[in-house]
């Protein structure tokens, strides 16, 4: 049974997933299939975990018991990454190569991909994908990595920024289309049907699931550095843990990893933005069937700005999630203010559009008098333990700029 609940710029719904559990969707996500990927990017020079941080003063403040934020903005912060995708873009990346060579996948390892044996039979390999800016720096920066080429494409309206540090990453073309996210992403997927190019995509679609698939794999290194990260803070069992869906392939690959993993299992909330919130409406027509929505014209979260649900999360999602949120864009706005200008004694954090929403929602759900039927429904109080991922920076810094200082 599904109910939803709405005050000013949220809408919440609630399901009831008690039933329906079943673990077969998920399998490929659980630690004992995944441990490989961690080896991955252990072997990689560059890895180290990114810092969980606790917003005590906050939690104080809201009347929570803590709320922990995993700022993505330090990932692969030296080659001007600042977001998560590039843990999925690395992996898998590493993995068709190992595919097309013949490599045992289980084998990858940075030095022997980047070996002058490899490297001379990768010379000539090409990547491209589709992206709203993140995902498309990650394959990018990791196909220069291996020293091959990669071609991004982008939907119509992306920011200039966002082009030109997919292009300083070392992508040889980083195009703009006329088009929007869904559409593009058919495009990329024609053009290198026609050359031979290999797709890296972070959604599926039938007939194309093992990439994907790969790259969801690629994020459970970040759900497991935060478990390793809050028991070495001597942190408390997860109560919520909130997710932001663009398709789908972050939030799936966090839940179905730690579907397993937690003795009690914390409520995951998916969060996507009113305009665009394709699992929200999945999820709400009830049918187990994932369903898609037009991409919007104008969300600022562009992370999030993706109308179709990837089948490959789908089934981890519809099975996992509790509750789903689709908020306006003032929401995010409010959590990029609150990240920079922390309550005192709070670690500031830099953290961008497709980032922030989270933090925003949770201030808002404990603080706004009108939110106390949304705040009860999700079963907020002072037992509460919140993990919010801040994904990515100032990945579009005019923006940014203009949300937190007013410029
Ligand atoms: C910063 C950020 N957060 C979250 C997401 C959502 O990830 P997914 O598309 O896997 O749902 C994206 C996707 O681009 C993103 O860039």
């Amino acid at each position: 049974m599904i109910k939803e609940y709405k005050t000013p710029g949220i809408s919440l719904l609630k399901n009831d997933i008690d039933n329906k559990i079943s673990l077969e969707p998920y399998s490929w996500l659980w630690p004992e299939d995944v441990e490989y990927v961690y080896d991955f990017h252990k072997s990689l020079p560059f890895y180290s975990p990114t810092p969980l941080v606790s917003l005590k003063g906050l939690a104080r403040r809201l009347g929570v018991k803590a709320i922990y934020v995993k700022d993505e903005s330090k990932r692969f912060e030296e080659f001007g990454l600042n977001a998560f995708k590039g843990m999925g873009g690395i992996f898998a990346v590493g993995q068709v190569i190992c595919r097309k060579l013949g490599i045992d996948p289980q084998k990858a390892s940075y030095e022997l991909l980047t070996s002058p044996e490899i490297r001379e039979k990768t010379k000539d390999m090409v990547f491209i994908t589709t992206t709203d800016g993140n995902h498309g720096r990650g394959v990018a920066w990791a196909a220069h990595m291996y020293g091959c080429r990669s071609y991004v494409y982008m939907p119509k309206g992306s920011a200039k920024s966002r082009v030109e540090a997919i292009k300083r990453v070392g992508a040889e073309e980083c195009t703009v289309t006329d088009m929007n996210y869904d559409d593009t992403v058919k495009f990329t997927r024609d053009l290198a049907e026609k050359n031979g190019w290999n797709l890296v995509q972070d959604t599926a679609w039938e007939g194309y699931e093992e990439i994907p698939r790969l790259i969801v794999q690629g994020y459970t290194t970040i759900g497991r550095e935060v478990l390793s990260q809050i028991k070495e803070m001597g942190g408390e069992p997860l109560s919520h843990v909130f997710l932001q869906a663009g398709v789908g392939s972050f939030a799936g690959g966090i839940m179905g990893y730690y579907s397993k993993l937690l003795e009690k299992r914390p409520e995951f909330v998916v969060v996507e933005p009113s305009k665009v919130a394709c699992f929200y409406e999945s999820a709400k027509a009830g049918d187990g069937e994932p369903h898609g929505v037009e991409s919007a014209e104008n969300t600022m979260m562009a992370g999030l700005n993706c109308g179709q649900p990837s089948i490959g999360v789908w089934p981890v999602i519809r099975d996992l999630a509790r509750y789903y949120i689709a908020c306006d864009d003032e929401l995010t706005e409010r959590g990029m203010r609150l990240y920079a200008n922390p309550v005192h004694g709070d670690p500031a954090i830099v953290s961008g559009e497709s980032a922030a929403v989270g933090l925003g929602l949770v201030d808002r759900i404990m603080s706004d008098e009108n939110a106390g039927e949304i705040r009860k429904v999700l079963g907020f109080d002072k037992n509460s333990v919140i993990l919010l991922f801040s994904t990515e920076g100032a990945t579009d810094p005019e923006n940014y700029k203009r949300v937190v200082y007013g410029k």
